[in-house]
Order: structure tokens, then C-alpha cells, then sequence
């Protein structure tokens, strides 16, 4: 009883039925009061019409002639005078004028009248015309109409709305049928699905066929599978990568530890391999620590403090601090920004953003090449330009990397040392800003990201 089609059945038909009672005793009454009505006003009629034809031709050859008119099956017809004696009348059963002889004994009427209307239980209705002649003889010309005609159309009609009802009621299933199978299933599948869902099985296939609600419930149920299958496997790179981030600095960590407290090294060698071991320490200690930006900027929980600031002396604050990375690697770091506008950021999330940016201009582009930080002012807007001409992103992974570890040709940027975060950095911490960024580049030739904010 909890299934929709089921319940919708059942509203269903508590309506038909409702609507089919009212409808059926409605034509029901209606059609049997007018053949009543049409049968009552066809005896006045007639028994006006002989009254009228023995008032003008009163004898008994009239009277015979009226009789004989009245031989049909349903109507029958009587003819009295004054003190009730019959003049004439037709094939009428005897008993039946015995039972009208209370009535017609007291019977004074000036007008046609009805005489019995009841058609139920009477075996005939019948209507009282009365007539007077110049001569002196007066009485009543009494018509009959068979109610059986009457009770064999009720019974007809009832039959008829019996069928009526029975056809609705089969109808009615055939509406469940359908109800069931055009909305229930569908129901019930993506029940199924979601129940894989939550058990953590994402393999779910909903065939979309219907253009309405059902068929927008379940392209939902299919993106929300889809998208979490696609988090699983992400999650699980994301978890190879940091496993394998994590495992070659400690490899490192773990062999020169064991090196450095050997007792038969030089001083100098010492001094190399403890280097080693710090420089692999705060690899892993900036892996760390973007990885904790991350989460943090998942669930939304830092924030920008903006403020206004000189924009230049800031970049160039900015290019002093990574210069030497990049002399050491002779790459040539220009910086551009001319006048004295003011920035309004957070200097610190900004600081971020540029040096993540310089940083993969830096290790992605090769030896002796340049690379170019453009700042500058349009309308209200500042725009940050950082352009290498280094390796370059080939066309079709342009649009994944900005997101979470997504590295273009995973070996070739573990070759550089990078784990994909610093991108998706980047762009959640300008859109936290209210700005955009863009990249243009060119396999081979190199690349240029642009924000303006
Ligand atoms: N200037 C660039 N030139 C060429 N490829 C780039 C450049 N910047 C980014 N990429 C590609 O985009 C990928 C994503 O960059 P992202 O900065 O997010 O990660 P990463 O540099 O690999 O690691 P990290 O988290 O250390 O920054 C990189 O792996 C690299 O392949
Ligand atoms: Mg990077």
C-alpha cells in the first residue's frame, strides 16, 4: 500500500467512482422522469383526442370504435357513464378495474386528470378524461398505459449503466497497470541506484528515456554518480600521489640520516648531506603545508582580508625574493609595472598567488630563457600577467589544470617536482578575491597566465 502508483490508484479511483455515481444516478433519474413525462402527456393526449371524437359523435358504435383503436399492446381503455357502469372498454384485465373502483366510484372531476402516476408499483398509470353530451349522458373516458414498457426501459437502462461501471472499474486497472509501470519502476531503479550509492558502489547506469521530472530525477541520480565516482578515483590518485610525494623526500631523509651518522665522513661530505637532508625536509614541509591550503580552502574556511597597498613596490619586493631561483636556473625575471596605483588585495593570498605562478614559469621553462612579469591598470581593474617561454601546455589538458592534482603528463611534472596543487591554489584564492584567471599557451613555445582582479 506504500507504493505511488497504488496511492495514486486509489485517488484515482475514489474520483471515477465519486464522478460515476453522481453522473449515473444523475442520467439515471433524468432519463427514466422524462419517458415518464413523455409517456403521461401521450395518454392525456389520446384520451382527450376520444373524448373530444364521443362528444361530438356520442353512440355506441363510437364507443366500440374508440375500444377497438386502443388494442395495441401497452394502452387500454375503458368508457363509463355517469354511475360508473362501462360502457365500453378493451382487453383489460378485470382485476385491475377492481382495484381502480375506489377511485373511479368517487371520481368527480371537471378537468383530465391522472389517476394513478405511481408507475413503480402500479401495473399501469392511468388518466381520467371526462365528457358530457347534449343529450344528457355524461362519464369518463379512462386511459391506461402498461408500465411494464416503463419498468422494461429501467431495467435496460440499469443494465446499461452496469456496464458502464464494470468498463471503468476494468479501465481503472488498466490505468494502474500503466501507473505502475510508467512510474514506479522508474522510482524504483533509482531507489536501487541510490542504495548502491550510499553502499558505495558508483558503477550506476539509469537509462534516461522520459523528458519529464522522472527523467530529470534520474540525469540527476547519473551526474551525482558519475561525479562521485569521478571524486573516488580522484581521491584515490590524490592519494597515490601524496603517498608517492611524501615516500621519495623520506627515502631521501631515512638514507642520508643513516650516511650522516656514519663516523667516517669528511666534514664537508657531512655538511653536503645534511644539506640534502634539509633542502628534502622543506620539500616535504611545503607539500604539507599546501596540502593543509587545500583542505582549508574545501571547506571554505580561510578568508581574504583585502586592504589597499602601492602596487609596484609589491612586485618588486615580490621579484627580489625569487630572483636568485631563478639566476640559479639562468632564466631572466623581468618585471613590469609602471605608476603608482594601489592594489586592493589580501598582500599576503596575492603573494601566494604570483609566486605559485612564477614558480611554474620557472620550472617548466628551460635554461637561458625569459620570463616576464606584466602589471598594469585597465578601468577599475588590476591585471597581473606572468609569460614564459618555456615548455607550454599542450591544448587538450588545458582546461584540467587548475584542477586538484592535475599535472600535465603526470611523469613529465614529477621529472619537476611538481604535485598539482599549486594551480588549483591559485584559482580558488582569485576567485575568493572576486577575479579570474586565464591561461594562453602553446606546446613547445610557452605559456601565459592572466589575472585580473
Ligand atoms: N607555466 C607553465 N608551463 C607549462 N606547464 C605548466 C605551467 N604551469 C603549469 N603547468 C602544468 O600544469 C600542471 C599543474 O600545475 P600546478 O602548479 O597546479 O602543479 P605543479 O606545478 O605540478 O605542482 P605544485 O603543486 O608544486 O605547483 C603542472 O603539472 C604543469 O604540467
Ligand atoms: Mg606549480
Amino acid at each position: 500500500m506504500n507504493k505511488i502508483s497504488t496511492k495514486l490508484a486509489t485517488y484515482f479511483f475514489l474520483v471515477v467512482l465519486i464522478m460515476d455515481i453522481f453522473l449515473m444516478f444523475y442520467l439515471h433519474r433524468n432519463i427514466i422522469n422524462s419517458k415518464v413525462d413523455e409517456e403521461l402527456s401521450t395518454l392525456l393526449a389520446n384520451g382527450a383526442n376520444h373524448r373530444d371524437v364521443l362528444m361530438e359523435h356520442y353512440s355506441d358504435v363510437t364507443i366500440k370504435h374508440i375500444v377497438l383503436m386502443e388494442r395495441d399492446a401497452n394502452r387500454e381503455v375503458i368508457i363509463t357513464d355517469q354511475q360508473g357502469a362501462i360502457l365500453g372498454k378493451s382487453d383489460i384485465n378485470v382485476t385491475h378495474i377492481e382495484q381502480l373502483n375506489p377511485i373511479l366510484t368517487g371520481l368527480h372531476t371537471e378537468e383530465d386528470k391522472i389517476l394513478v402516476s405511481n408507475w413503480r408499483d402500479s401495473p399501469y398509470i392511468v388518466s381520467a378524461h371526462p365528457y358530457k353530451v347534449n343529450t344528457g349522458q355524461s362519464g369518463y373516458v379512462i386511459m391506461f398505459f402498461s408500465t411494464a414498457a416503463i419498468n422494461g426501459m429501467v431495467e435496460d437502462l440499469t443494465m446499461h449503466f452496469g456496464i458502464a461501471g464494470v468498463t471503468s472499474f476494468i479501465v481503472l486497472f488498466i490505468v494502474y497497470a500503466v501507473l505502475s509501470n510508467v512510474i514506479t519502476r522508474p522510482l524504483i531503479r533509482m531507489k536501487e541506484a541510490t542504495e548502491k550509492l550510499s553502499e558505495g558502489d558508483f558503477h550506476v547506469r539509469l537509462t534516461v528515456n522520459s523528458k519529464d521530472e522522472l527523467g530529470e530525477l534520474a540525469g540527476s541520480i547519473q551526474k551525482l554518480a558519475n561525479d562521485l565516482e569521478r571524486l573516488k578515483s580522484e581521491r584515490n590518485e590524490f592519494l597515490a600521489s601524496i603517498s608517492h610525494e611524501l615516500s621519495t623526500p623520506l627515502t631521501y631523509l631515512i638514507g642520508y640520516s643513516k650516511v650522516v651518522s656514519r663516523g667516517d665522513l669528511t666534514e664537508q661530505e657531512r655538511v653536503q648531506y645534511l644539506e640534502i637532508i634539509v633542502e628534502e625536509s622543506n620539500r616535504m614541509k611545503e607539500l604539507v603545508k599546501n596540502l593543509l591550503e587545500l583542505a582549508r580552502m574545501d571547506e571554505n574556511s580561510f578568508t581574504v582580508k583585502k586592504a589597499f597597498f602601492a602596487a609596484c613596490p609589491f612586485f618588486e619586493d615580490i621579484h627580489k625574493l625569487v630572483e636568485p631561483s631563478f639566476s640559479l636556473k639562468n632564466i631572466k625575471l623581468r618585471l613590469h609595472c609602471e605608476g603608482e596605483y594601489q592594489l586592493f588585495a589580501d598582500a599576503l593570498r596575492l603573494e601566494q598567488i604570483v609566486i605559485n605562478l612564477l614558480d611554474n614559469a620557472l620550472n617548466y621553462s628551460d635554461e637561458q630563457s625569459e620570463v616576464i612579469l606584466h602589471v598594469s591598470q585597465n578601468e577599475e581593474k588590476t591585471i597581473i600577467s606572468v609569460k614564459d617561454s618555456g615548455i607550454g601546455i599542450p591544448a587538450k589538458e588545458i582546461d584540467f589544470i587548475f584542477e586538484k592534482l592535475y599535472r600535465v603528463e603526470k611523469s613529465r611534472s614529477r621529472a619537476f617536482g611538481g604535485s598539482g596543487i599549486g594551480l588549483s591554489v591559485v584559482k580558488e584564492l582569485v576567485e575568493a578575491h572576486g577575479g579570474t584567471i586565464e591561461v594562453k599557451s602553446k606546446h613547445g613555445e610557452g605559456s601565459t597566465f592572466t589575472i585580473t582582479i
